[in-house]
């Protein structure tokens, strides 16, 4: 008779997101984004193809978007993680965020995080990307509702905002 698999114990470690460092003991193999979503309860980052093909899990490691559901939750500790959660919020919307909004960029809204956590990671590094540059950081991307015009249209906004911010209609 074939002995049952012993699971690997749990392990301590210690993340910084968005500014706030949190302890937790977690699976030997827990991912970054079964961390961020199951034991921080931080839902922008979704769960797409869990094989870093999509993009809808995208995270900010140390200012890089990063695919959050390939990354052992143990190796990034001591980086900077930022989430949606953390580049903005309801009230004080993130300028991405707030371009996203009024471009309504939107059809059912489970790409968005990955187009915006991206989306922030690229101008953050190119105020001025090309329409090419734009498309080239975006086609890891998958959006399943075939919004990428709409999306494209929304970093164009995103762009326009940074360079002249009173444009932007988000309370600063
Ligand atoms: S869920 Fe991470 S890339 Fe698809
Ligand atoms: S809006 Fe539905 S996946 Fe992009």
């Amino acid at each position: 008779m074939a002995m049952a698999a012993v699971p690997p114990p749990d392990q301590p470690i210690a993340l910084t997101v968005n500014g706030s460092t949190y302890p937790r003991t977690v699976g030997t193999t827990a991912t970054l984004l079964q961390v961020l979503r199951n034991d921080l309860g931080l839902n922008g980052p979704k769960y797409g193809c869990g094989l870093g093909q999509c993009g809808a899990c995208t995270v900010h490691v140390d200012g890089v978007a990063a695919r959050a559901c390939v990354i052992p939750a143990a190796k990034v500790q001591g980086r900077d993680i930022t989430t949606l959660e953390g580049l903005g919020d309801r009230l004080r919307p993130h300028l991405v965020q707030s371009a996203f909004i009024q471009a309504q960029a939107a059809q059912c809204g489970y790409c968005l995080n990955g187009m915006i956590m991206t989306t922030a990671a690229l101008l953050a590094h190119n105020p001025h990307p090309s329409p090419q540059a734009v498309r080239d950081a975006l086609s890891g991307n998958l959006c399943r509702c075939g919004t990428h015009v709409e999306i494209l249209a929304a970093v164009q906004q995103a762009v326009a905002f940074l360079a002249n911010p009173s444009s932007d209609p988000a309370p600063r």
